[in-house]
C-alpha cells in the first residue's frame, strides 16, 4: 500500500464528515488536495457547500473542481477545517508548514469551529520536532529577525541548523503573503508552547508552524494486511 493509497483513504473518510451547508476551510498540500478532489466529486453531485482555501494553490484546485470559494472576510466563522500535516503528536499538537502554507493554514484553522487534520500514520510522533520547523519571517530585517530567532529556540532549549527555504531556481522561497520562511531543524522540541510564546516575542516573526490547541480531530492512514487501516 502506497502514500498516496493512504492520502486517499484518509481524505475519504474526512469527506464523509461534509454535510450539506457546511462552511469549509480547505487545507494544502498533497493529503489536503486529494480531499478537494474528491469533496469536488460530491459538489457535482449537488452537495452545497462554501470553501475558504488556506492557499492559492489550493485556491487554483478548488476552482477546477467548481466548488464555490469565499473570503474570510464574508466567512468569517468556519465549521469544518480539513487539512494536513507534517508532524502530530499524541496531544494532537502538529507541525505545519512543509508546503509553506502555514500562515493562511493557521488563520483559517482559528476561525473554525472543528479542525481535522489527515495524514499518514507516519507523521505520528512521541516529540514534535523531528519535521523541520517552518517559521515565517518579514523579508525586511531578515538578519536581525533571523538572530531573535536564534535567541528564543536557544531560551527554549533547542539547538539546530536554521535554514533560509529555497526555491527551485535558489531565489529565496516567497510564500503567498510575500514573506520568508526558515526551516529550523531542531531534531526535538521539548516544550512547544513555551517555543511558541518565544517565537511570536520576535519583531519580524509572521507566524511558526506550532499549531497548538487549533486540532479537534485526526485521520491517520496506515498499511495493515495490504488494506488502509484509519485510527
Ligand atoms: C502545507 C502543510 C501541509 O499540510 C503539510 O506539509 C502536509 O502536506 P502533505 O499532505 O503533502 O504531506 O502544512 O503548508
Amino acid at each position: 500500500m502506497s502514500g498516496p493509497d493512504l492520502r486517499q483513504a484518509a481524505a475519504a473518510r474526512a469527506v464523509a464528515l461534509v454535510q450539506d451547508g457546511m462552511r469549509l476551510g480547505l487545507g494544502t498540500g498533497s493529503t489536503a488536495n486529494v480531499f478537494v478532489t474528491l469533496l469536488g466529486a460530491r459538489v457535482r453531485d449537488g452537495l452545497d457547500v462554501v470553501g475558504v482555501p488556506t492557499s492559492e494553490a489550493t485556491r487554483v484546485a478548488a476552482e477546477r473542481e467548481g466548488i464555490r470559494l469565499a473570503t474570510l472576510e464574508e466567512l468569517p466563522e468556519l465549521d469544518l477545517t480539513i487539512d494536513g500535516a507534517d508532524e502530530i503528536d499524541p496531544e494532537m499538537r502538529l507541525i505545519k508548514g512543509g508546503g509553506g502554507a502555514l500562515l493562511r493554514e493557521k488563520i483559517v484553522a482559528h476561525a473554525s469551529r472543528r479542525m481535522v487534520v489527515i495524514a499518514d500514520a507516519a507523521k505520528r510522533v512521541g516529540t514534535l520536532g523531528a519535521f523541520p520547523l517552518p517559521i515565517e519571517v518579514n523579508a525586511f530585517g531578515l538578519g536581525a529577525t533571523r538572530r531573535g530567532v536564534e535567541a528564543a529556540l536557544a531560551a527554549c532549549g533547542c539547538s539546530g541548523e536554521l535554514a533560509l527555504r529555497k526555491a527551485g531556481d535558489g531565489a529565496p522561497f516567497t510564500t503567498d503573503g510575500g514573506h520568508f520562511i526558515l526551516d529550523a531543524r531542531l531534531g526535538r522540541i521539548p516544550d512547544p508552547e513555551a517555543l511558541c510564546a518565544a517565537l511570536w516575542a520576535v519583531p519580524g516573526v509572521v507566524e511558526h508552524g506550532l499549531f497548538l490547541g487549533l486540532a479537534t480531530g485526526a485521520i491517520l492512514a496506515e498499511a495493515r494486511d495490504g488494506e488502509a487501516a484509519l485510527s
